[in-house]
């Protein structure tokens, strides 16, 4: 399918114009037609479940919901769930758990990354500090875990537990690579696996898990939900290399000594002195922006975007391969599309 899309794209306009409707087809909005009124419901129960007695929690949480992200979670739980069965009150709030929880771990990353930018506004440490978005984080957390209590999901909080664990493990793992400068590509799919494809994977099998007890039709849509997530992070590595805007920083990832597989590439496949004097500026010059975007150059100019789109293109197909499983339907469909989407999206 990604190369039927990117033929298309490459084709004289007239051309591309007869086939619109194949493109078009990857906006969001296309993909939820089936789970329309799942995401209308979402909208709403999404909101009363952030809400709080609190006054400074109330406001920073109307301040998140104003601001929504592109909500790909909850609609990877609603089509997992209606390709495996009908859709329940339970897939609806196991949505509303990741979607929590989601939301908790972007207001940490962005303490942690020192990330003043998210969603196309301010980020929650920018504007009210670290202190407060470690708090709002927590509190976002913690309204996620009760959810699944207060209505005996516990099928649904083991599976997300295991994601949050496996988050923070990725997130300081990263960290501690960052202070040694180490690009070992096998550490860096560990890393993306822990920190963002763990939660992807729990979407699919809390979808799954929603609506079906076998116990190999859960386990095949996590391991599905893994590689759609291992895309997903390659994709937005990737995006750090750009220039268009996507509603978070750009360059930060040279900038906090994150090593991610472009640069892993390219510094495997440099001569001595050349990775020495890369080297040299990712740990002594990445606050300078001069520095970085040499490093960038260098990165480009030798192959590193392209490498990590074969290794993306690769997990994206290997995640389709495993939706070969599942019956035809409507649902099914606008999954395909939801992974493609994951690897072509603009932000
Ligand atoms: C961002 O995820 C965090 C990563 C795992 C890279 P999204 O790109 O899904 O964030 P929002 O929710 O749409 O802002
Ligand atoms: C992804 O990490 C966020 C989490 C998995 C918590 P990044 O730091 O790479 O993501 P962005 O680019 O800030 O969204
Ligand atoms: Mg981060
Ligand atoms: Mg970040």
């Amino acid at each position: 399918m990604k190369k039927e899309v990117s033929k298309l794209l490459s084709m004289p306009k007239s051309v591309v114009f007869l086939q619109l409707p194949t493109v078009m087809k990857l906006d969001l909005k296309h993909i939820q037609v089936p789970i329309e009124s799942e995401m209308a419901q979402f909208e709403h129960k999404f909101r009363d479940f952030m809400k709080s007695k609190v006054k400074l929690l109330d406001h920073i949480t109307h301040y998140i919901v104003k601001r929504k992200g592109k909500q790909m979670r909850p609609m990877f739980v609603f089509l997992t769930a209606g390709v495996c069965g009908p859709i329940n009150e339970s897939t609806h709030r196991g949505a509303a758990l990741i979607e929590l929880l989601h939301t908790a771990s972007l207001v940490h990353d962005d303490v942690v990354d020192d990330a003043n930018y998210r969603r196309g506004f301010f980020s929650i440490n920018a504007l009210w500090k670290n202190k407060i978005a470690v708090l709002v984080g927590d509190y976002l957390l913690s309204r996620g875990l009760l959810l699944s209590v207060e209505h005996n999901d516990f099928h649904l909080l083991r599976i997300v537990s295991n994601a949050v664990r496996e988050m923070s493990e990725g997130e300081l793992l990263q960290s501690y690579k960052a202070r040694k400068l180490d690009v070992e590509e096998d550490v860096y799919y560990q890393i993306i696996r822990q920190k963002t494809a763990s939660l992807i994977a729990s979407c699919c099998s809390v979808g799954a898990s929603s609506v079906c007890t076998d116990e190999e039709t859960i386990q095949r849509m996590w391991d599905f939900g893994e590689k759609v997530g291992m895309a997903f992070q390659i994709k937005d590595d990737l995006f750090d290399y750009g220039e268009d805007e996507i509603g978070k920083p750009l360059g930060i990832d040279i900038k906090e000594k994150k090593m991610t597989l472009p640069l892993i590439y390219a510094l495997r496949n440099a001569d001595w002195l050349e990775k020495k004097k890369i080297m040299y500026l990712i740990r002594n010059r990445s606050e300078d922006k001069k520095a970085v975007n040499e490093v960038i150059s260098f990165v480009k100019k030798s192959g590193g975007l392209d490498y990590a789109k074969q290794k993306m293109t690769a997990f994206y197909q290997e995640a389709l391969a495993l939706l070969d499983h599942f019956p035809d339907s409507a649902y099914k469909s606008s999954l395909r599309d939801l992974v493609l989407y994951s690897i072509e999206r603009k932000k």
